[in-house]
C-alpha cells in the first residue's frame, strides 16, 4: 500500500516543461471556537503574500484553508451557547470569512473539517494505515470527569501547582512559577468543565504506531529537504540518534462524546481532531478540484509533480513534521515538499493581552477604520524566512506606515501625475522609459520577486523603499515645480513625469503581493492591465492615457490606534463590576445605522430565565454580590454583579431573574464569573442612583429563553 521510501521534502521547485509549476499552498486551520486575531493574520498575511507572487509568475497555484472544527473545545463552547457545534461552526466560519477576505487573504478555497469530503480522506486514510499494520489498539488510563462523564484533556484539568502551590493552574505548566509537571501531580486537581475531582478511568485508544523503524526511516530522509534549519534540527532532536527510538506512539482517538468523526469499526470513538485537521487541507483541496475540475487524485500522488507547502506557526511543528507527513506517506500519498513555520507575534514587545487592548482582533482592525493593508506592509516588513518572533511596535507602525507607504510611495505618484494629465494630455514621453533609473529599477524587479519566493519579505520591502528613495531624489533634482515655470522646459518637465510615473508602476509592481488592493487602484490610474512580474519590461506607453490621480492611501492617525486598544481592552479588570454596562453611553450617543442591529445580532445574544438559588457578599470587594444560578442547566452559574449598593443578599434568594449565558466565562480576583445577570439604571447614575435587577412576570421557569 505505503509508496516506496524515496520522498524527501524538498526546496527545489519541480517546474514542467513550459516552465509553470503546480502548486498547493495552505495556512495552519484557525480552531472554530474563536475570533480571528493579528496573531493569526501574521500567517496568512505571510502566506498570500507567497501564493501571489507565485501567481504573478503565472504559475498554477491554489491556496486553500478551512476552520478546524473539531474536538472538545469546540463541542464545550457549543454546549454553553446552548447551540448544536453544528450551528457554532456554521457562525464562526462566516465570521473567519469575513476577515480574511478583509484583510486580502486570496484563499481558492475556505472549507470546513467537518465535511463529507474530509470524513471520506479521514477513512480511507486511516484504513490505509491499519493495511500497513501501523495502527494498533490499546488500553489506557486518563483522568475522567465523573460529573459530565467525558474523559478529560490536559487542558480541562486544573488545580495547584505541586511546586509553588499558585492556585488554578493548568494540567501541565505553572503560569506564576513557570515550571512544568503532569496533570496526576496537580494538588487538589478539579475539572474545568464541571469542577468535580477527576478520577482515574480505562479506555481502549487507537495508535499510529510512528514508534515503527519504517516511519522513522522514512522521516530522516524526510527531514533532510526541510527549508528551515532551526526545522531541521527541532526534528534532529526528535528523531534522535540512529537506533535511540525516540518516536512514541501517537493516540489518535478520543471517546464519546467528542465532535468529530467516528472511526470507521470503532463505535464510540473518534478520530483525535489534529488527524482531520490537516486531512482537512485536501478536503478543502478536494472539495475545489471538484468544482473545478482539478485531477485531485494526481496531485496527491506519490511522485506527482505539483508541489505542496504549509505555512504554520512554530508551535505546530511536530505535526507537519512528523505525523502528517507519516500519515501521508504510509497512506500511499504523496508527502508535503516543505513546511515553513514562522515565530510568535509580540504587541509592544510583550505578549498581546487581553488587559492592554493588545489581543487586537481581524475584526476591530476594520471597525476602527484601519487600512488592513498597512498591516500587511507592517507584517511584511518584519518577516523572513526564519521562525524568529516578531514585534508590532504600534509607535513604529505609524511612523513606517507613514513615511514608506505615503511619503515615499505614493508621494511619487501625487508629484508626477498632475503635470502629467494638465500638460501632456496624461501620456508619457516614450524615450523617457529608457532612462537609466528605470533600468536599476526592472533589474531589480527580479531580485525582489526572488525575495518574495523565498519568504525574504523584509528583504523584498527594504530593496523597494530604497528604489522609492532613489526615485524621489531624482525628482528633488530634476525640480519639476520649478520645471513647470518655464514652457522652455516642456521636454524636460515631461521627461521627469515620466520617468517619475513609470517608476511608480514598477515600484507598485514590486509592491503587489503586499498591497493587491492599493495596487489594483494603481492598476486603474495607469490605465494598465493586472500586473505580473514580465510586466517589469513593459513600460507605459503614450499610446494610453493616464487617469486622473485619485488619493490613493492616507496617513495613519495616532487616534485610530487608541481606538483600536480601546476596542480590544477587556472593559472589565479583576474585582471590578460584572452587571451588564450602564446604559448611559448608549443613551447619549445619537442614533445612527450602526447603532441598530438586526435579529440575528440580537440572537446571539443568550438570554435566560435564571433562579438565584444563593447570593453572597464577596469578601474585600465593597461592589460585588456573589450569586449562584439555576439557568435550567446540570449545574448551577456562579456570577459576580456589581449590585452590592443595591441589595442585600438575603433579599435575592429565590428571586427570578434575567441572565447572558453565553458571555465568555471571566476570571475575576475572586473567581470565575460565568454570565451577566442584567440591572437597570439612569442614564447618570450619579444624579440619579440605583440599580434594578429585572424580574419576569410569574411563570417563566429557569433556562427558559428570553426573546
Ligand atoms: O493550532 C491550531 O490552531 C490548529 N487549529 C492548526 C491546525 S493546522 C492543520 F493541521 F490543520
Ligand atoms: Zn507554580
Amino acid at each position: 500500500m505505503s509508496a516506496p521510501i524515496s520522498a524527501t521534502a524538498s526546496a527545489a521547485p519541480a517546474a514542467n516543461e513550459s516552465g509553470r509549476r503546480q502548486i498547493l499552498v495552505t495556512s495552519a486551520l484557525p480552531y472554530a471556537n474563536g475570533q480571528i486575531h493579528i496573531g493569526h493574520m501574521v500567517e496568512y498575511i505571510q502566506t498570500d503574500i507567497w501564493v501571489r507572487t507565485l501567481r504573478m509568475h503565472g504559475h498554477e497555484v491554489y491556496y486553500v484553508g478551512a476552520d478546524d472544527t473539531h474536538g472538545t473545545p469546540v463541542m464545550l463552547r457549543a454546549e454553553k451557547e446552548g447551540i448544536t457545534p453544528k450551528q457554532l461552526i456554521e457562525r464562526v466560519w462566516k465570521e473567519h470569512k469575513r476577515d480574511f477576505d478583509s484583510f486580502g487573504i486570496s484563499f481558492d478555497n475556505y472549507y470546513s473539517t467537518d465535511a463529507e469530503e474530509n470524513r471520506v480522506l479521514c477513512n480511507s486514510i486511516y484504513t490505509a494505515l491499519q493495511q500497513a499494520g501501523l495502527i494498533e489498539a490499546r488500553d489506557i488510563e486518563q483522568a475522567y470527569d465523573p460529573v459530565k462523564e467525558m474523559f478529560l484533556p490536559d487542558r480541562f484539568i486544573k488545580g495547584q501547582c505541586p511546586k509553588c502551590g499558585a492556585k488554578d493552574q493548568y494540567g501541565d505548566n505553572c503560569e506564576v512559577c513557570g515550571s512544568t509537571y503532569q496533570p496526576t501531580e496537580l494538588i487538589n486537581p478539579y475539572s474545568v468543565v464541571s469542577g468535580a475531582t477527576p478520577i482515574r478511568k480505562t479506555s481502549t485508544h487507537y495508535f499510529f504506531k510512528l514508534s515503527d523503524p519504517r516511519c522513522e526511516t522514512f522521516l530522516r530522509g524526510w527531514v533532510s529537504g526541510l527549508a528551515q534549519p532551526e526545522a531541521t534540527n527541532k526534528m534532529r532532536e526528535w528523531l534522535g540518534d540512529q537506533g535511540e527510538a525516540k518516536l512514541a506512539d501517537w493516540d489518535i482517538s478520543r471517546d464519546a462524546p467528542y465532535f468529530g468523526f467516528e472511526i470507521p469499526g470503532a463505535p464510540g470513538k473518534y478520530f483525535y481532531v489534529w488527524v482531520d485537521a490537516p486531512v482537512g487541507y485536501y478536503a478543502s483541496f478536494k472539495n475545489l478540484a471538484d468544482r473545478v475540475g482539478i485531477d485531485f487524485d494526481a496531485w496527491i500522488a506519490p511522485g506527482t509533480k505539483a508541489e505542496q507547502y504549509h505555512f504554520i506557526g512554530k508551535d505546530i511543528l511536530y505535526f507537519h513534521t512528523l505525523f502528517w507527513p507519516a500519515m501521508l506517506e504510509f497512506s500511499g500519498h504523496r508527502t508535503p515538499t516543505n513546511v515553513f513555520a514562522h515565530g510568535f507575534l509580540t504587541v509592544d514587545g510583550a505578549k498581546m493581552s487581553k488587559s492592554r487592548g493588545t489581543f487586537i482582533t481581524a475584526q476591530s482592525v476594520i471597525d476602527t477604520g484601519l487600512n488592513p493593508e498597512w498591516l500587511r506592509y507592517y507584517f511584511a516588513a518584519k518577516l523572513n524566512s526564519t521562525m524568529e518572533d516578531i514585534d508590532l511596535n504600534l509607535d513604529d507602525f505609524q511612523a513606517r506606515v507613514n513615511s514608506d507607504l505615503v511619503g515615499k510611495y505614493v508621494n511619487i505618484a501625487s508629484r508626477a501625475a498632475g503635470f502629467l494629465i494638465k500638460r501632456f494630455d496624461g501620456r508619457v514621453q516614450d524615450s523617457a522609459m529608457h532612462h537609466a533609473l528605470l533600468g536599476q529599477l526592472r533589474d531589480a524587479i527580479g531580485h525582489i520577486a526572488g525575495f518574495y519566493e523565498s519568504r525574504e519579505y523584509g528583504r523584498a520591502l527594504r530593496t523597494t523603499m530604497e528604489l522609492a528613495d532613489a526615485v524621489n531624489a531624482y525628482v528633488d533634482t530634476a525640480k519639476p515645480w520649478e520645471q513647470a515655470k518655464d514652457p522652455a522646459n516642456a521636454v524636460a518637465l515631461h521627461e521627469t513625469c515620466s520617468v517619475s510615473l513609470e517608476a511608480f508602476r514598477l515600484l507598485s509592481l514590486a509592491l503587489k503581493p503586499v498591497l493587491p488592493k492599493l495596487v489594483e487602484s494603481v492598476e486603474s490610474f495607469l490605465g494598465i492591465a493586472p500586473l505580473v512580474w514580465a510586466d517589469a519590461a513593459k513600460p507605459l506607453s503614450s499610446a494610453n492615457a493616464i487617469n486622473a490621480y485619485k488619493h490613493l492611501t492616507t496617513r495613519v492617525d495616532p487616534k485610530q490606534i487608541e481606538a483600536l486598544l480601546a476596542a480590544n481592552r477587556e472593559s472589565l479588570q479583576p474585582g471590578e463590576q460584572a452587571v451588564a454596562p450602564a446604559p448611559a453611553k448608549a443613551a447619549a450617543k445619537k442614533e445612527d445605522a450602526s447603532d441598530v442591529i438586526s435579529i440575528d445580532d440580537f440572537a446571539k445574544v443568550d438570554l435566560r430565565i435564571a433562579k438565584i438559588v444563593d447570593c453572597k457578599a464577596v469578601e474585600g470587594s465593597d461592589k460585588l454580590l456573589q450569586l449562584t444560578l439555576d439557568v435550567g442547566e446540570e449545574k448551577t452559574r456562579n456570577v459576580f454583579s456589581g449590585i452590592k449598593s443595591a441589595y442585600q443578599p438575603q433579599d435575592l434568594i429565590g428571586k427570578l431573574t434575567v441572565m447572558v449565558v453565553n458571555l465568555a466565562p471571566r476570571k475575576m480576583k475572586f473567581g470565575l464569573s460565568e454570565g451577566m445577570v442584567l440591572a437597570a439604571s439612569a442614564a447618570d447614575e450619579k444624579a440619579e442612583p440605583g440599580l434594578y435587577i429585572l424580574e419576569p412576570h410569574g411563570g417563566a421557569k429557569p433556562g427558559m429563553r428570553v426573546k
